[in-house]
């Protein structure tokens, strides 16, 4: 693929002549889920699905992009950063760009060609992973220093304000900073992190995709995250906390919060408690323990966030009957993408076997399934 990418820019732009490539990962997550835009535990890993990136400075002040997978071309100026309407994949590239010059820093003209084969709309973060690339990429064009941090908060903003998808933290800093054959346990509080090796005895993970799609900014996303900055709001007249991840004893606020929000509410503080459980379950090597909580996780996202749909329960079902099978859950923001299933590996060509030929009676399509391994966050190299 990368390969690929690196043949097309010639073909594009003429020649392959001092280009620098990044290739950054998607992630998964593990366990955590909507609770990082309320300063919770995440636990996700980077998978080997990448996007690519290449490009190179220009000595005149434009912008040409081409999309490798969509086949379009996109062109503007370094002065003309707007949003697009047609065109929609080049947003989560002009909005890092963007956020750079809110920066004060002078941005080159330059051309890139992006793509790769993290799934597009399946939750597996293609989007950060885009905007990562092109952070690490501009960095390397304009010679503009930053630490990885500072970079995953600026591409936060990009997709915050630019995109218009108010995502918490996660998915930037797994696609840039986790490690290979671990996963990464972030506080999105104070972003301190650390890493849990992955010892899975005969386990691995598998992603099974829906292919139900789904757009992030679609209402629902957005509904959440407010529902839940209403609620802390209200707790707040009772109690000092920053975030709903510091409150101690939900259940005090049942009749003061709608029983929506409630619910909603309840979701976030004992996500955070199962994250921190199941880190601990990770580190003492007890997969039957991580694997019991990622069906409580489900079981939560469904019930009280109501962000799971009737095909990311199939599978969660189908797994619970499934000998071999240690846990299952939607990863992502739900709604559909994809399902993360940690199961013995000698017995997944039975259960892609069994799902798939279920799952296709049920919805009358296939799911897709990605066996996948955890690997380093974003990386760079300035070879043609
Ligand atoms: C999306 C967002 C993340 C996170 C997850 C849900 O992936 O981008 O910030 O909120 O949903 O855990």
């Amino acid at each position: 693929m990368e390969e690929k990418i690196k043949q097309k820019f010639a073909e594009v732009f003429g020649d392959k002549a001092d280009i620098f490539s990044v290739r950054t990962p998607g992630r998964a997550n593990l366990i955590g889920e909507h609770i990082d835009y309320q300063g919770g535990y995440v636990l996700p890993i980077a998978v080997d699905r990448y996007i690519f990136s290449t490009g190179r400075k220009r000595n005149d002040r434009k912008i040409r992009l081409f999309s490798f997978n969509y086949n379009e071309f996109f062109e503007t100026t370094a002065d003309d950063i707007l949003y697009q309407n047609t065109r929609k994949w080049a947003n989560y590239m002009l909005g890092v760009i963007e956020e750079f010059r809110k920066l004060g820093h002078s941005v080159p003209g330059m051309e890139i060609v992006i793509g790769g084969d993290v799934p597009v709309g399946s939750g597996l973060s293609s989007s950060a992973a885009v905007e990562i690339s092109t952070g690490v990429l501009l960095q390397k064009l304009s010679g503009i220093k930053m630490e990885p941090v500072e970079l995953i908060k600026l591409a936060r903003r990009a997709e915050n304000e630019f995109v218009g998808v108010n995502c918490g933290i996660m998915d930037q800093f797994a696609v840039h900073l986790s490690k290979r054959d671990n996963a990464l346990l972030l506080n999105c509080n104070t972003l301190d992190y650390k890493y849990i090796p992955l010892h899975l005895k005969d386990c691995g993970f598998l992603l099974v995709d829906t292919k139900k799609k789904r757009s992030l900014s679609s209402s629902v996303y957005n509904k959440r995250v407010r529902a839940v900055e209403d609620a802390l709001n209200i707790i707040k007249q009772y109690e000092d906390v920053d975030f709903l991840t510091q409150v101690k004893d939900i259940s005090v606020y049942k009749d003061r919060l709608s029983e929506e929000n409630f619910k909603r509410a309840r979701h976030i503080v004992e996500e955070n408690v199962r994250v921190l459980t199941a880190a601990k379950d990770l580190e003492n090597r007890k997969i039957e323990g991580f694997g019991k909580l990622m069906y409580e996780s489900h079981d939560s996202l469904k019930n009280l966030y109501e962000v799971s749909c009737d095909e990311l329960d199939f599978i969660v079902d189908f797994s619970k009957g499934f000998s071999g099978v240690k846990g299952a859950r939607l990863t992502g923001a739900g709604m559909g993408g994809c399902c993360i299933v940690l199961i013995e590996k000698r017995t997944i060509p039975n259960f892609t076997e069994q799902l798939s030929a279920l799952y296709k009676k049920q919805f009358g399509i296939k799911p897709e399934f990605y066996e996948v391994e955890s690997v380093n966050g974003a990386f760079y190299e300035n070879k043609p």
